[in-house]
């Protein structure tokens, strides 16, 4: 059983035990889909205020649904096409402080007003974007993006699926 007590005064300190339990969480786990499904879990129980928390993959050319936490979603977004596929093609974090002014922005659910994407690279290549959305605009800011993307750097090389050498078997 995993039951991490993540309890911090402020943000920095939230983002740290984040990264650590993320880390505990999917050391020595080679699955990508387990690994996303426990960090989208323990980011949706740890951080406040979101109403969606997960992952979309870079499958084929595009961004395909991956494991998440909140309501059902759209299920493929091209590359270059809302907050997501901007995060993707442009390999940039997106931290969006109100969706409604974000040309392109697909309202998965109505309830999002504020949304942050980091894309996820792995020697070069696109594995797919961790997708944080909150119900209140402007939740997220730089303290959230620092946090997020170091924990998706750290989580980079564990998400990005078999080598092509175990790939073939
Ligand atoms: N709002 C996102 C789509 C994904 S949902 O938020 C889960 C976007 O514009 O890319």
């Amino acid at each position: 059983m995993f039951d991490f007590k993540i309890a911090a005064s402020d943000k920095s300190e939230l983002y740290h035990q984040l990264h650590d339990a993320a880390d505990a969480l999917t050391a020595g786990e080679p699955d990508p889909i387990a690994n996303m499904a426990n960090v989208a879990a323990l980011l949706w129980e740890g951080l406040p205020d979101l109403n969606w928390a997960g992952f979309y993959r870079a499958v084929d050319g595009e961004l395909v649904l991956g494991p998440f936490q909140g309501r059902p979603a759209c299920i493929r977004i091209p590359l270059g096409k809302g907050v997501c596929g901007t995060a993707a093609e442009t390999l940039e974090p997106q931290c969006v402080e109100d969706v409604n002014a974000f040309p392109g922005h697909i309202a998965c659910d109505s309830a999002s007003a504020s949304e942050l994407v980091v894309p996820i690279v792995h020697d070069g290549r696109l594995i797919g974007v961790l997708d944080l959305d909150s119900p209140r605009t402007g939740r997220f800011d730089a303290e959230d993006l620092e946090g997020c993307v170091k924990v998706v750097r750290m989580l980079a090389p564990r998400l990005a699926g078999a080598t092509k050498a175990t790939a073939s078997l």
